[in-house]
């Protein structure tokens, strides 16, 4: 069979396009027909190979003149739900970078959208192509771990700590949204939900921003309008309690992000570092060390199972729209995640529980 030719843009030429770039024209059948930045191209960050590529910087024209029919949506999180909005109406599906959106309305006005479109709209929730994040999550759906009954963890980054990194979009409010709690707490509501299946009820939430101001690249001190640390519990279908704490400056910590899950029959544990490898004590091994008492062994996945399957983001989506049957994180999990992101916002500014609704 032919495999149907997509013609493929992206909006936001920055750190991430190149990811999109990279996973979505491996894919055979695409073709780059245009990027579109509003910056001056020479500060673009897209790769030399793409250079002859028609460039714009205006999103708008881009979409007229090259028709695409997917485009990346790679820009500051503020523009997720206007380029998105653009490239719908312009008859294209859509991958977005996450967070989805600022606003749980905004998340729902690009769902539907999307839906009234009839189009697709993925979301990259990258760590969903982790192989032990996919084990994990096949594990618990076995039943090895039993009920579940605990859930811990952590997202821990120091750049923004560092004197020399300068102060971006991502320490401003309004084209943020969030700090640490939208651009690694989001990783972390969707990755716990990913791995568990187990629905947010309530949460309550702390934030704080212990870095009060930064200079920016051009040499001017800027507030920082975000939370640069974040701490919130949820409470998970069937009163399961999840802690979560997240921050972009402890000093000596990359990209640590964690994961521990125990039931009644074992825990598990999985890290960003070590896409490969599985902290795991449950089922059986229970009895073969016929103790509760031991630490959970750190051990690799089983070999056959590392290599299986495609990253789920953001290509996946390119599978989808050919009529494929793919798993992949969808504009419903950016939503499920940003009502989440809504909630604990909304608890952090009351002080109290806030129903996820
Ligand atoms: N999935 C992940 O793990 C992951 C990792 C990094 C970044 N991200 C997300 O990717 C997005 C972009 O982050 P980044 O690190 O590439 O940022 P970046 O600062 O490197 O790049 C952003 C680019 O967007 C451009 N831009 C600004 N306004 C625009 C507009 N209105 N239309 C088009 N382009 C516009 C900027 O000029 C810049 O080139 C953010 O939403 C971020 O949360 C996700």
């Amino acid at each position: 069979m032919e495999t149907q030719a997509l013609r493929y843009a992206v909006i936001g030429a920055g750190g991430i396009a190149h990811y999109h770039l990279n996973d979505i024209l491996a894919k055979p059948g695409v073709t780059l027909v245009g990027i579109a930045d509003p910056a001056d191209p020479k500060h673009w960050r897209v790769p030399a190979l793409h250079q002859t590529v028609p460039r714009f910087t205006d999103a708008e024209i881009m979409l007229r003149e090259t028709r695409p029919d997917l485009v990346s949506i790679c820009t500051p999180n503020k523009f997720h739900h206007p380029c998105t909005l653009l490239a719908l109406r312009h008859g294209a599906h859509v991958t977005c970078e996450k967070p989805l959106a600022l606003t749980v309305a905004e998340a729902e006005a690009m769902e539907s959208a999307r839906a009234a479109a009839g189009k697709l709209g993925g979301i990259n929730f990258s760590y969903r192509n982790n192989a032990a994040f996919r084990f994990a999550r096949e594990l618990i759906a076995s039943g090895e771990l039993g009920r579940l009954l605990r859930v811990n963890t952590v997202y821990l980054q120091s750049f923004l700590g560092a004197p020399a990194t300068p102060h971006t979009w991502r320490n401003d409010a309004t084209l943020a949204g969030f700090g640490a709690l939208g651009d690694l707490g989001v990783h972390m509501i969707d990755g716990v939900w990913f791995l568990t299946g187990l629905v947010y009820r309530r949460v309550v939430g702390l934030a704080q921003t212990l870095i009060p101001e930064k200079t920016d690249a051009g040499g001017i001190l800027r507030p920082v309008t975000t939370d640069t640390n974040a701490t919130w519990l949820a409470e998970l279908t069937g009163g399961v309690v999840a802690t979560f704490e997240t921050t972009q400056i402890a000093p000596g910590y990359g990209n640590f992000f964690r994961i521990e899950i125990s039931g009644e029959r074992g825990t598990l544990a999985v890290h960003s570092d070590f896409p490969e490898d599985i902290w795991l004590r449950a089922g059986a091994t229970l009895t073969k060390y016929a103790t509760w008492k031991t630490d959970v062994p750190q051990q690799k996945l089983p070999t056959d199972f590392i290599g299986r399957g495609a990253p789920a983001t953001p290509g996946a989506i390119v599978h989808a729209i050919r009529g494929e049957k793919v798993d992949y994180p969808t504009f419903a999990d950016g939503l499920r995640a940003q009502r989440v992101l809504g909630a604990i916002l909304d608890s952090m500014q009351s002080g109290a529980w806030q129903a996820v609704n």
